[in-house]
């Protein structure tokens, strides 16, 4: 059985969708969520997943080697990002190499990198005149949204569409793609 950990810092409606997707799933299976901030809906998710949650602050996770010892007692063989905004530390980085995942609401590598996050994303595509945007999922090394691709999906953006808009069809695309892309790394398709 491969054990991953979602690490989440906001809403966590794709923490939500992958765990629904891997319940019952004979070889892979969500062993916990773990967030930067206490008081984010994932944690409530959480709960009501039934999935064991952590909480740490900066200094657990850049200072001391908490998060990281939780990843081992837990035997985690993979880590996913589903909306997490923190930069991952060199430590969790290689000893996690190759088994982190991220995914990003746009088509790397444009809109990414650091304060690139959630609505902003999306506003940036619209001001650009982006006549696409996307998902990107794609392995996590220590500079944001840097990581090598592993797979992209589009949607189309119309001249009319406010940035709200375009969000609500990368949502979509994040539902349909992002766990199945778990799946295929994590069994090594
Ligand atoms: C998603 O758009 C994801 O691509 C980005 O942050 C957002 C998280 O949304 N990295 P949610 O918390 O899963 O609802």
């Amino acid at each position: 059985m491969k054990k991953l950990a979602i690490f989440a810092s906001g809403s966590g409606s794709n923490a939500q969708k992958i765990t629904e997707y891997f319940k019952n799933n004979p070889s892979i299976c969500i062993d916990c969520i773990l967030s930067n901030r206490k008081d984010s809906y994932v944690l409530e998710r959480a709960k009501q997943l039934n999935i064991k949650s952590f909480t740490f602050d900066r200094t657990d996770f850049y200072d001391t080697d908490k998060v990281l010892a939780i990843l081992e007692e837990r035997n985690i063989d993979f880590i996913i990002l589903a909306g997490f905004l923190w930069l991952i530390p060199q430590k969790i980085i290689q000893k996690y190499s190759n088994r982190i995942i991220n995914i990003h609401p746009a088509l790397l590598p444009k809109f990414g990198g650091k304060g690139m996050f959630g609505i902003k994303v999306h506003q940036a595509v619209v001001d650009a005149g982006e006549k696409e945007s996307g998902i990107t999922i794609h392995y996590v090394n220590e500079r944001y949204d840097e990581g090598a691709t592993i797979f992209q999906a589009k949607c189309l953006v119309d001249p009319n569409d406010t940035p709200e808009n375009v969000a609500e069809k990368v949502h979509k695309l994040e539902y349909e793609y992002f766990p199945k892309v778990i799946e295929e790394v994590v069994s090594g398709l």
